[in-house]
């Protein structure tokens, strides 16, 4: 993506939040709605009458009073506040057994939003007790597993829906590890996950996640041909997504003021996320500015890029059964 497309997307006014009673009757289920996008789109789905929302969030008790809060303002709101680390895969994959003692039989709506940016740090990988290097299994690995952990509950859902949030930093992400685990015999996987952290760069990994995303959901499309699945990129938001960054003088100086005038507000991000619960009606590859969109990576249409594509949703679908066997049956290959 350019810098003037960028700078045109943010600038495009989007429409307001969808209103109206579009929930009705359907149960929806956010990861991280405590902070940002999530928390903004908890507001908005809060006024959509639903029949009940589950937030999987790892800070149970501050969700619980902003819970406490919506319900003040919305009295017949009916929510389940579960505790879920992305980055411990037991708290994924007990989530139907939690749900199901809180008697959830069906679930029309997930939205895979937690999601990490560990920052601008020249630092090794950091690896989750799963033995995933972190970002990888936040913003990668994670999303695929809760989706299809849930996939039985989905089931019963007359049409059901998967949203993830994808980022419009894919299109400048570093192309060279995934080309590394496609033209040299290597998994793409295993490259991202290397204990020896060759070729991380902690820089580059949010973008790299995020491009792995879009290369992952764009596959599971036509393997999920019976629910929607949308990837929402909610444009750069001011939100607490940059927690980890350290501000160099250099930075506060030219960069910050950049993106502060160019960010949009978390509440105008999170109309992406709601736009796409309320109005999409199949799946899309990309949603933005509130509206099916496109992505502007050329890579993904070159030939390695469709390769590569290929390549990892079959890695990541051999991932998943090693952790929860037989938990991709459904997919159409
Ligand atoms: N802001 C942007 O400009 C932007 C642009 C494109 C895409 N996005 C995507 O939008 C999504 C939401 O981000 P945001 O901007 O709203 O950032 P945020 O304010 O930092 O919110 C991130 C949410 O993810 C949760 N989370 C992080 N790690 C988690 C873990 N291991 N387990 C469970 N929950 C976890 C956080 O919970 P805690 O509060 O407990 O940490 C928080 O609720 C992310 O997927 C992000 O990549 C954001």
């Amino acid at each position: 993506m350019t810098l003037w497309t960028f700078i045109g997307r943010q600038w495009t006014s989007l429409p307001p939040a969808p209103n109206g009673d579009y929930l009705k009757g359907k149960v929806v289920l956010m990861t991280g709605a405590n902070s940002g996008i999530g928390l903004e789109s908890l507001k908005h789905f809060a006024g959509a009458s639903p029949e009940r929302l589950i937030l999987c969030v790892r800070s149970v008790e501050p969700t619980e009073k902003i819970v406490l809060e919506l319900q003040s303002l919305h009295e017949n709101l009916k929510v389940e506040v579960v505790y879920l680390d992305l980055c411990d895969l037991n708290t994924i994959r007990s989530l139907p057994e939690e749900l199901g003692k809180r008697g959830v039989e069906r679930i029309d709506v997930v939205i895979n939003n937690a999601g990490i940016n560990p920052g601008n740090a020249v630092k090794d990988p950091d690896f989750t007790k799963d033995g995933y290097e972190r970002t990888f299994q936040s913003n990668v690995l994670s999303p695929l597993f809760t989706s299809l952990t849930l996939l039985p509950l989905l089931s019963n859902s007359p049409k059901p829906k998967i949203l993830f949030l994808g980022s419009g930093l894919h299109t400048s992400a570093e192309t060279d590890l995934i080309e590394r685990g496609l033209l040299e015999g290597e998994s793409i996987v295993a490259v991202f996950n290397d204990r020896t952290g060759q070729g991380f760069d902690n820089r580059q990994i949010y973008g790299e996640s995020k491009l792995l995303l879009q290369m992952l959901t764009r596959s599971l499309i036509p393997s999920l041909p019976n629910i929607n699945i949308i990837t929402v990129s909610p444009g750069l938001a001011r939100t607490n997504l940059g927690r980890d960054f350290n501000f160099s003088p250099g930075f506060v100086i030219f960069g910050a003021p950049f993106l502060l005038l160019n960010a949009r507000s978390a509440e105008k991000g999170a109309r992406n996320v709601s736009s796409a619960v309320a109005l999409a009606e199949q799946s899309y590859d990309y949603w933005a500015e509130c509206g099916p969109s496109y992505s502007e990576s050329s890579w993904l249409s070159s030939g390695n890029g469709i390769k590569a594509c290929k390549a990892f949703y079959k890695e990541m679908i051999e991932e998943v059964e090693k952790i929860s066997p037989g938990l991709t049956k459904e997919l159409v290959v």
